[in-house]
């Protein structure tokens, strides 16, 4: 059965670049994005992960951890990461799990066979402190992702949980937000003492809480 949002994230232990990790323990109290490509040695996935080696600024900021998994070996993610520092400039600075046995791609229902092979399709889940599956996507294997897109969606998850508001379409934080639709007029006047823009009753924007 596929795994949906608010499942806790199934827990394994693996072997990785980084030793052995036990992905809750690893995980701690953060949050963490365990992410798969389909192979080691391949053009869009050495610039995948090139990207979100780059980005750990980023990620940090956000108290997420990457983790990515493809069923390669462990001996094959080293040699490769040489690749990716060499071509990407960026060193590979979060752990690779090596899964020859397909142990955590099928936990995660990573493989796809209708996408050509037995390798891992271009699978993300983003995890909360709490261990819960806040966002899963999927891409296929011939269209690298966007991880400032995944970053955008850590910032609109991190938001909505501690204040009353939803995020709209193409939003970049900063933007202004949507109030909760739940809150009645009354309870956003509490929430919201500076005011909003009511385009419909339904709709009420406002400047983002904590900015
Ligand atoms: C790639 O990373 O370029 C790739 C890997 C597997 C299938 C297609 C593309």
């Amino acid at each position: 059965m596929s795994l949906r949002l608010g499942d806790t994230a199934p827990d394994f232990t693996a072997e990785t670049t980084e030793g052995t990790i036990n992905f809750h323990e690893w995980l701690g109290n953060g949050w963490g994005m365990l992410m798969s490509h389909p192979a080691d040695f391949t053009p869009v996935c050495t610039t995948e992960l090139g990207s979100v080696g780059g980005l750990k600024t980023e990620f940090d900021k956000r108290d997420t951890k990457a983790i990515v998994v493809s069923v390669d070996s462990v001996d094959d993610h080293n040699k490769w990461s040489e690749d990716i520092k060499e071509t990407q400039g960026c060193a590979v600075n979060f752990p690779i799990i090596g899964d020859p046995d397909r142990k955590v791609a099928e936990l995660y229902d990573m493989i796809h066979p209708g996408e050509g092979d037995t390798s891992t399709v271009r699978s993300v889940f983003i995890i909360d402190s709490n261990k819960k599956i806040r966002m899963t996507l999927t891409y296929p294997k011939s269209a690298g992702r966007n991880f400032q897109e995944i970053l955008r969606v850590i910032d609109s998850l991190q938001l909505t949980d501690n204040y009353k508001v939803t995020t709209p379409a193409n939003w970049q934080d900063g933007d202004d937000v949507i109030i909760s639709p739940a809150l009645s007029n009354e309870e956003a006047e509490k929430h919201f003492p500076n005011g909003w823009n009511e385009l419909k009753p339904y709709l009420r924007m406002t400047k983002q809480p904590n900015k």
